[in-house]
């Protein structure tokens, strides 16, 4: 693989630059499959739409997580899970999110919604200020607490998962290997534990709630024929779906506000697809959402682990090499979307209008280990944006300069705003 000039790595460190300059650096020199050290071993950037399908559905038996550091906040849940393991947890929870059995989360995504646009109704009447992404983690949050508890999100609940964050945030800076959490990571860890097995007591006990059995009795119901559904596990996965559930939506949601600031006529052409409830309505909203995620894919990069040799878009991978799929990179190459530079919805309405070729739009990853909750956020993305859209307009009192590149590309500081009322075309 060819393998990006040191001496432009040792420029890069010494500048004091995000780790997607160094990526995009290489992408912009080297081409789809590139490399270069941080340390002493080669890490290889995958971007090449070709390549990105190989590495995530082709060979997904070669190319596996490790999930080290997340594996102190999330265990052995889902998303770090590996093998027979994955299999048997992917199966337990993947008939809740396709089809009939997403119809059980409707109900609860929809209040979630209402709750939601009630409280910018209020923000609006009173000209009050709010924090557009922190109103978006709030209802992303809320949707996923309801789907796991089947009931709303209460401000005590709310208070205490403030420490699920704050462990996500902290995990880069953590030491990869044999981690045990100290300090104040130690002490958040203790309160989500506290939390969740408050939350599984409570399930156990008091049953479902208005809408019938949520994620979390779901799990629960495994732990009566399968004794690998331990509490840590049913832990483990409430903790999972908490994470991977929220912070993806929630981003995405506040980066289509931003962008839609910048680029007011997608507002205008999406409500005026058609009447209120209507499908070209709901049609129009989702492909905002979609034109969202190409920008801004919140997994921005997916690490993988090369388990053997192998041979990828024609250059030699080494068992132990480490792998960085880079969708965000692969969105926004113009070898493969036409202008991607421009935010244009229309990509996702009009046939052939998109490249079709396998990788090129992975948001959601692709293959066996993509996103459980694909059909979730973007029924929940679309419910909310079809409330909140007609109703008000957000007049940003700052917008972030930048994107903070994290473990979710995020816009990088607050995003005040006060509600203006939508102008009737
Ligand atoms: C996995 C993105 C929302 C649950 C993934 C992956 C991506 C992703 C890229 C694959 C990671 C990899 O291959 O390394 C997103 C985005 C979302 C979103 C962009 C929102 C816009 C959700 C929601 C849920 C969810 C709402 C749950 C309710 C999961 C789970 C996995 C996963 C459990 C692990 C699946 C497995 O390994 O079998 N997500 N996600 N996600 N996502 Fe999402």
């Amino acid at each position: 693989v060819p393998e990006l000039d040191p001496a432009l790595v040792r420029d890069w460190q010494a500048g004091g630059g995000e780790l997607i300059d160094l990526f995009a650096q290489a992408r912009a020199r080297l081409g789809g499959v590139a490399a270069f050290r941080l340390g002493p071993h080669p890490t290889v950037l995958v971007t090449a739409p070709e390549a990105v399908q190989h590495v995530l559905a082709l060979r997904p038996d070669l190319y596996v997580k490790r999930s080290h550091r997340a594996r102190l906040l999330i265990g052995d849940g889902l998303l770090a899970a590996t093998g027979d393991a994955w299999q048997r947890q992917r199966r337990v929870l993947q008939s809740q999110f396709t089809g009939r059995g997403m119809r059980r989360y409707e109900q609860r995504i929809s209040e979630a919604a209402r709750t939601a646009a009630a409280r910018w109704a209020a923000y609006a009447r009173d000209g009050q200020v709010l924090d557009v992404g922190e109103e978006m983690r709030r209802f992303a949050l809320d949707t996923i607490w309801r789907s796991l508890t089947g009931h709303p999100l209460d401000p005590g609940t709310e208070r205490e998962l403030a420490a699920v964050p704050a462990v996500v945030a902290a995990l880069p800076s953590l030491p990869a290997d044999g981690v045990a959490a100290q300090g104040a990571v130690a002490a958040e860890l203790a309160r989500i534990d506290a939390l969740s097995g408050r939350a599984i007591a409570a399930a156990r006990t008091a049953g479902a709630g208005p809408h019938g059995p949520g994620l979390l009795h779901v799990l629960l119901e495994a732990a009566d024929t399968s004794p690998e559904y331990t509490d840590r596990l049913i832990r483990d996965e409430l903790v999972t779906l908490l994470v991977a559930g929220h912070e993806t939506t929630a981003t995405t949601l506040t980066w289509l506000h931003l962008l839609l600031d910048r680029y007011p006529q997608a507002r205008e052409r999406a409500l005026a697809a058609g009447a209120e409830g209507s499908p070209e309505r709901h049609r129009a909203v989702q492909a905002l959402v979609h034109e969202t995620l190409r920008f801004y894919p919140s997994a921005w990069i997916l690490p993988r682990h090369a388990a053997g040799d192998d041979v990828l878009a024609g250059y030699a991978i080494e068992a132990g090499t480490d792998v960085l799929v880079c969708p965000y990179l692969t969105h926004r190459d113009p070898g493969t979307w036409e202008d991607p530079g421009r935010f244009d919805p229309d990509r996702f309405l009009t046939p052939g209008r998109r490249p079709t070729r396998p990788g090129s739009y992975a948001p959601f990853g692709l293959g066996p280990r993509a996103c459980l909750g694909l059909q979730f956020a973007l029924r929940e993305s679309t419910v909310l944006l079809e409330h909140l859209l007609p109703a008000h307009v957000p007049h940003f009192h700052s917008v972030p300069a930048k994107a903070a590149y994290g473990l979710t590309v995020r816009p990088d500081g607050p995003t005040p705003a006060t509600l203006g009322a939508v102008a009737t075309i």
